[in-house]
């Protein structure tokens, strides 16, 4: 596999919402004729972080309009010194305010100097059969990004 096809979706997701996501992205993705790489966080092989040409990273928000502290954030700091140079897609679920984790979000990733994808996408709970569409076409164009 060229290292250039091989795009890692990273996620975490409490009950599934942000799970569901990862998964129709990654469909996208591979429709786009690019081989989406899904991953649980808590499964992920840090050392293999360098293999991706571009990573899709979900969370949903979560205490404090925060990333997930015991899991979530501690990969995102461990990948951070990674992430220079490197195409970005963010997304996730939310359950009452959708900007103020995601945007805190967008600028880390940019302030540590990663190409951010469009905004990230955020879905209000359990993404729907339009929201699902609507991470299928997230995945395409991040794969044609
Ligand atoms: C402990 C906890 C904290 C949460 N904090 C927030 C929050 O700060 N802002 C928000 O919009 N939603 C918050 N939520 C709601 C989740 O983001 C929402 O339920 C989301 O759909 C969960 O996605 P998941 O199914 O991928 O785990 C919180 C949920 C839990 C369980």
């Amino acid at each position: 596999m060229e290292l250039v096809d091989k795009i890692g979706v990273i996620y975490w997701s409490y009950k599934e919402s942000t799970e569901i996501m990862a998964e129709k992205i990654s469909n996208g993705i591979d429709e786009a004729g690019a081989k989406a790489i899904l991953v649980n966080v808590v499964d992920f092989d840090i050392n293999s972080i360098d293999s991706y040409y571009k990573i899709a990273l979900g969370c949903p928000a979560m205490e404090g309009e925060a990333l997930e502290k015991s899991e979530f954030e501690p990969f995102f700091k461990k990948i951070s010194d990674h992430l220079k140079g490197k195409k970005v897609a963010l997304f996730g679920s939310y359950g009452w305010d959708e900007t103020e984790w995601m945007q805190k979000w967008e600028n880390q990733v940019k302030d540590l100097g990663a190409i951010l994808f469009d905004k990230g996408l955020t879905i209000h709970g359990e993404p729907d059969k339009e929201s699902r569409h609507r991470c299928v076409d997230f995945g395409k164009a991040f794969a044609e990004f």
